[in-house]
Order: structure tokens, then sequence, then C-alpha cells
């Protein structure tokens, strides 16, 4: 728009000048090629300024892994609304079918399979990953070791920013839940994924990465609140309870597009 206006208006002045030199051949033919150069010369100054005001026109996507669990539904959605282009890595394309994919491109891939991971990650700007698995009774080692791939791919390719959800318990956040959650839930049902999750967590903080861990409280399906607190450093007493999966989205989406946190981890709770 700004372009075609300016060149209207240099369309303008020279068929002013043109008229007004009509018996000047040699001067009018000067002038002309005076207003084109200067007019070539501004376009050329502005269109710079139109990509920086348009910053997603023509950006890489996020490789989003971990998309058809609830809380990656709610990044993927929340990335849509605010046009950030996403790549989401699913292990069943079945299990996100096209009217829920929120115009994602989605490709086949398993964080255990390393040839499938490298090529998901090509080409992509920063990685999310809302990995999670079910509870087993069984030893973990999923996320440790699919993170571990992910890290390894993210490095090869090039491509700088994880952010990555473990949760409340894993890394400094432990005894920040409650005296049920801290004392019951966590060491008789959750011992075994958090063990994996401290090992994931030490997995990101060992690698060369711009990277995020993103603890969240208790998740909920419930409508965002906007407003949630991001604790970094622990103070004694802190207490995490709840927040809404839209939250975390939020979070993610909002540190994809503002980077705030560098290699840190984030506690995010109600
Ligand atoms: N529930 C809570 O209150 C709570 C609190 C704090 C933190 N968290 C953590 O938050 C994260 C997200 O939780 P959620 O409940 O939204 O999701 P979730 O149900 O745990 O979803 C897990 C996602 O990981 C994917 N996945 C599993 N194994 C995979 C593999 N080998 N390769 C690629 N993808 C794989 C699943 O894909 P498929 O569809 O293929 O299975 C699914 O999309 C989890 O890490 C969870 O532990 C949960």
């Amino acid at each position: 728009m700004l372009v075609e206006r300016w060149e209207s208006r240099y369309f303008q002045l020279c068929k002013t000048v043109l008229h007004e030199c009509r018996f000047q051949k040699y001067e009018c033919t000067f002038s002309i090629a005076v207003c084109l150069m200067s007019f070539m010369a501004s376009v050329a100054r502005v269109r710079p300024l139109l990509c920086f005001l348009k910053p997603h026109m023509s950006k890489a996507p996020v490789l989003l892994i971990g998309s058809t669990g609830p809380t990656g539904r709610q990044i993927l959605a929340m990335a849509a609304a605010v046009g950030v282009p996403v790549r989401a890595m699913v292990r069943d394309p079945d299990r996100l079918p096209l009217d829920q994919r929120c115009g994602a491109e989605v490709v086949r891939g398993d964080v255990l399979d390393a040839v499938s991971l490298r090529q998901a990650v090509a080409g992509t700007s920063a990685v999310v990953s809302a990995l999670g698995t079910p509870l087993l009774l069984r030893q973990v080692t999923m996320l440790s070791m699919g993170t571990r791939q992910l890290v390894a791919a993210m490095s090869a390719a090039g491509v700088g920013r994880l952010l990555c959800i473990t949760g409340m318990g894993a890394g400094d956040s432990l005894g920040h839940g409650g005296f049920l959650y801290d004392r019951i839930l966590l060491p008789a049902l959750l011992g075994r994924i958090y063990a994996d999750k401290n090992r994931q967590e030490d997995v990101v903080r060992d690698s060369p990465l711009d990277w995020v861990l993103v603890r969240p409280a208790r998740l909920i399906d419930a409508p965002s609140k906007g407003s949630f607190r991001c604790i970094t450093q622990f103070a004694p007493g802190d207490r995490m309870t709840t927040i809404a999966r839209a939250d975390v989205a939020r979070f993610m989406v909002d540190e994809l597009q503002r980077p705030r946190h560098h290699r840190a981890s984030v506690n995010l709770t109600d």
C-alpha cells in the first residue's frame, strides 16, 4: 500500500514536470530521469521496513512436539491465533485430524526415531516440546532419551532455541507442590516419570542450546486467566498450585515471539 501510494505520487509529479517542460525537450527528459531514480531509491529503502513490520511474513515454522496432547493442542491454537507458523510432529497423523490442525503443517515423527526427528527439525526456527508419557509402573526413559536425540538433531540443524515442558517436582521445584503432591502423589504415582523428567532436564541443561525449562503446576482445562506467576528463583514457602493449559500455551507462544528467558527454568503457577 505504502509503495503504491508513493508510486502514484511520483507518477503525478512526473506528469506535471512533463507538462511544464513540454517545449523544453532535453530538460524534461532529465527531470523524468531524476524522478524515476529517486523513486527507485525510495522503494529500495522502504522494502526492508515493510518486512520488519510483518515479522512472520517469511518466517520458518516452529516445531511442536506433543501437539496431540491437551497442552500441545492449546499451544497449536494459541500460535495460530497470533500468526506463529507451526510444524507439528506427530507419531500418528490421524490423531490430529485436518479440522484440528489450526493451519499447522503436520509431519510424522517420533522422538525415539533419529531420522524422522532430523527431518522434522530441518528448516525450523525453534522447538517447543510438550512431550509427555502416561502413568507407567515400569521404568520411564522416553523423555530423556527422546530429548537427547532432539538436542542432537537441533544442534546438527543449527536450530538454537528450545522451550521444553517438564513439570512441578522436577529440579528445584521439588518440595513446592504442597503436602499432598510432594509427600503422596509424587512418590507414590509419579516417581518413575519424574526421575526421567530430571534426566530430561539434565540433558537440556547440558546442551549448548538457548533453552527454557518450563515447569507448570497441576494442569487444568480452564480458560486462560492471562495472569499467572513465573517463578525463576524459589523463596522458602513458595507454593505452586494449578495453572490453566491455556495459560501455559500463552507463556510458550509469548516466549517464542519475545524471548525473555535464556538457559533458565521457569515455574508457572496461578
Ligand atoms: N497433568 C499435569 O497436571 C501436569 C503438570 C505439570 C506438567 N505436566 C507435563 O506437561 C506435559 C504435557 O502434558 P499433557 O497432559 O498436555 O500431555 P500428554 O497427554 O502427556 O501428551 C503427551 C504428548 O507427547 C506425545 N508423545 C509421547 N511419546 C512420544 C514420542 N515417542 N514421540 C513423539 N511424541 C510423543 C504424545 O503423542 P501421541 O498422541 O502420539 O501419544 C502426546 O502428544 C507432560 O510432560 C506432563 O508430564 C503435566
